[in-house]
């Protein structure tokens, strides 16, 4: 048997969180308010959540602002949604170029209204040359759709030649998403308390940490971001091999 006295048994940070921001809706009905309130609330949390990543120095942080489903919306609160967006871009700019942010968006973004899209290609422009962290907006985002996109990618690329099947395996497959670049999430909080996905991030979830909470999106706060943070440092992620094994694997390679 193993010693277990001498591993650390925090974890480091996750490189990627990736959010499901729900409950907006909930958290205005509560208040008899109208949806959009909500979403307005919402996106206060959204600059507190991206503050807080940055201090952190997590790289990679994405959220799912839109999906593909949620353009069956009543189109009053579509509208309310895509003004919201707008009205983030616009502000946050020099946030995102004072705090080296690059803005990266996922999702069928030319679905957008054209001034929406037109200020999202204008600021992914404006801050391509940040490094310190990735904000990616998932915007009109499906992740069986993103999965569907690729393979046709794919298949134009065989029937021009340039590649054949056999050329295709989980990595190279990633170049064809949204953002294959982008390591796949290592923690995925839902707010909100539903269970679910929601047809996100289908593929890179494969082995995503999940956090789920039942606090409302415009309730999360830095302080409950901490506590889903500190609740996966404490976990042990395997990938199918066993416990003994990930133990040995932290030892070799701390000494
Ligand atoms: C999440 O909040 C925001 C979006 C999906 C755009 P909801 O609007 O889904 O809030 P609930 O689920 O109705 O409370
Ligand atoms: C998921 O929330 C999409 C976003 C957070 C943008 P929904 O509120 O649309 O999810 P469902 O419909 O309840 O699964
Ligand atoms: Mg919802």
């Amino acid at each position: 048997m193993l010693d277990k006295s001498n591993i650390k048994t925090l974890k480091p940070l996750p490189r990627h969180v990736a959010i499901i921001m729900d409950g907006n809706g909930r958290w205005a009905r509560r208040r008899f308010m109208p949806r959009i309130m909500g979403h307005r609330q919402g996106a206060k949390t959204v600059k507190e959540i991206v503050t807080a990543t940055r201090e952190l120095n997590i790289p990679y942080l994405t959220l799912y602002a839109f999906s593909k489903e949620n353009w069956s919306r009543p189109a009053e609160e579509v509208n309310a949604l895509m003004d919201l967006l707008y009205e983030y871009l616009q502000q946050e700019l020099d946030e995102l170029l004072g705090k080296r942010i690059r803005l990266r968006a996922i999702g069928e973004i030319e679905a957008l209204p054209p001034k929406v899209y037109d200020m999202l290609l204008e600021t992914m422009e404006k801050t391509a040359k940040n490094y310190e962290m990735q904000l990616i907006l998932a915007l009109s985002y499906g992740g069986r759709s993103e999965i569907i996109e690729a393979a046709k990618r794919f298949a134009r690329k065989c029937m021009e030649g340039h590649l054949s099947p056999d050329d295709l395996d989980e990595g190279s497959f990633r170049s064809f998403m949204y953002a294959g670049d982008v390591p796949d999430p290592d923690l995925i909080i839902r707010t909100s308390g539903e269970k679910r996905l929601s047809n996100f991030l289908l593929f890179q979830a494969a082995y995503s940490e999940l956090y789920i909470t039942s606090t409302l999106w415009p309730d999360f706060d830095k302080q409950e971001f901490l506590k889903a943070l500190n609740d996966y440092r404490r976990r042990e992620r395997r990938f199918g091999m066993t416990s003994e094994q990930i133990l040995l694997r932290c030892t070799s390679s701390e000494s």
